[in-house]
């Protein structure tokens, strides 16, 4: 341990020295005030422990111990003061300087080393207490950051859940508002198809005039037939509880699936690559359909506004008997450090008014509750692909 001592008396000092090296300390000396000024002040010198003299030239060591102790941030310092004043006013003023301890003068050896050994002590004790300190405000500020992140996060958490049931009840509502447009529908198509029965029976029009109107009518009729079958498309969709499971040809719900995305992938070109004389899956159909729209909403997502956009379903059986779905598409693809966290719920990179981030996190709950897996990967050279694998059976 470094200690400095300083006196104006050499042969004092020396006999410090030479005691304090028997004890393992290691010196410096100075002969006054600024010298130890200086080197307690130097980073490089500064020493753990001092011992002043009380009288020296320039700086003396009250004063010594005053500026030191006026300075805490410095780090601690712990000073004996040497004296040949013990009376009790003497020693009260030497503390009050700031002063840690004091030995008299003559200088007694033993009572020097015990002094020391409590100041060595003092020293490790603060040391240990400095080290702890900082731990404690590290930890602080790390515990703050924390803080802000779970608040930003609850609070994140808390527009998504706000979102995801506005959604929830739009679903509810398009069900609804789906049974009102075949309410409509119903007279549209019964009429057309009256009309167009008419035009063929009325000799009162010349025949191509009766055939040109029936063909505007028949136009009409297939129109409205297009959108009956649309609605009653999303009417299945948006039924809360699915038929159950049942046999069914994943082909037919891959094309149910293409046909209640086409307008978000008419800007794009769709191959599909079905396999056919697949064994039938005993799973919910609407369940799978739900899994296969967010695959493609997804990929017409990550394809958006990309120069030749082209999307690919695929369908095949796999060696271990699962029916395999894989959609690809030449989107963004997933950056890796994205990629462990997008079947995680309310994940999303869309921004809360275009994403919740529950596709692919109810995706993965349906394809698992069919006893198979879902999975995504990056492909070369741009896009990505997801593989949804289910098994014929689902577990009991
Ligand atoms: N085909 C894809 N290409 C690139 N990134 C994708 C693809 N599919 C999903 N992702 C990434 O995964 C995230 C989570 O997808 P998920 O379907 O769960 O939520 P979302 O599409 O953001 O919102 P939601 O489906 O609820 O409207 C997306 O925000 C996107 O960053
Ligand atoms: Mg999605």
């Amino acid at each position: 341990m470094k200690v400095l001592l300083a006196d104006d008396d050499v042969i004092v000092l020396r006999l410090l020295e030479k005691l304090l090296g028997r004890w393992g300390y290691e010196t410096s000396c100075v002969g006054d005030g600024e010298a130890a000024l200086a080197a307690i002040e130097n980073p490089e010198t500064r020493p753990a422990m001092a011992v002043f003299d009380w009288v020296m030239p320039g700086i003396e060591g009250l004063e010594l111990c005053r500026r030191i102790k006026a300075a805490p941030e410095k780090g601690f310092l712990y000073i004996i003061l040497l004296t040949g004043r013990t009376c009790e006013k003497d020693v009260v003023e030497g503390l009050n300087s700031g002063a840690d301890d004091y030995i008299a003068k003559p200088i007694k050896a033993e009572e020097l080393k015990s002094r020391l050994a409590v100041g060595a002590r003092s020293v490790d004790y603060e040391r240990r207490l400095s080290e702890f300190n900082r731990r404690l405000q590290e930890q602080n500020g790390a515990l703050e950051k924390y803080a802000r992140i779970m608040e930003s996060l609850a609070e994140d958490r808390a527009r998504q859940l706000v979102h995801a049931e506005r959604l929830s009840s739009i679903g509810e509502m398009s069900a609804g508002i789906a049974h009102e447009i075949n309410n409509y529908l119903a007279p549209v198509m019964g009429y057309t198809e009256m009309l167009s029965m008419k035009l063929g029976a009325d000799a009162s029009l010349a025949p191509e005039r009766a055939a040109l109107y029936k063909g505007y009518v028949d136009n009409v009729f297939k129109g409205a037939q297009k959108i009956k079958n649309l609605v009653e498309r999303i009417r299945v969709h948006s039924r809360r509880l699915g038929a159950g499971k049942i046999p069914c040809d994943v082909n037919q719900v891959i094309s149910q699936s293409l046909e209640l995305c086409e307008n978000k992938l008419k800007r794009f070109k769709v191959e599909k690559a079905l396999t056919s004389g697949l064994p039938d899956l005993l799973a919910d159909p609407q369940e799978l359909e739900q899994v296969f729209v967010n695959l493609l909403k997804n990929a017409a997502d990550a394809m958006e506004g990309r120069e030749g956009g082209a999307l690919k379903i695929a369908s095949s059986l796999d060696s271990s008997g699962c029916v395999v779905v894989k959609v690809e598409d030449t989107g963004s693809g997933i950056p890796t450090d994205k990629m462990e966290h997008i079947f995680e719920s309310f994940f999303t990179t869309k921004g809360p008014e275009r994403g919740t981030g529950l596709g692919l996190s109810v995706s993965k709950g349906i394809v698992e509750r069919h006893g198979g897996t879902i999975s995504a990967a990056n492909r070369q050279p741009c896009g990505a692909v997801f593989t949804v694998a289910i098994p014929q059976a689902p577990p009991l």
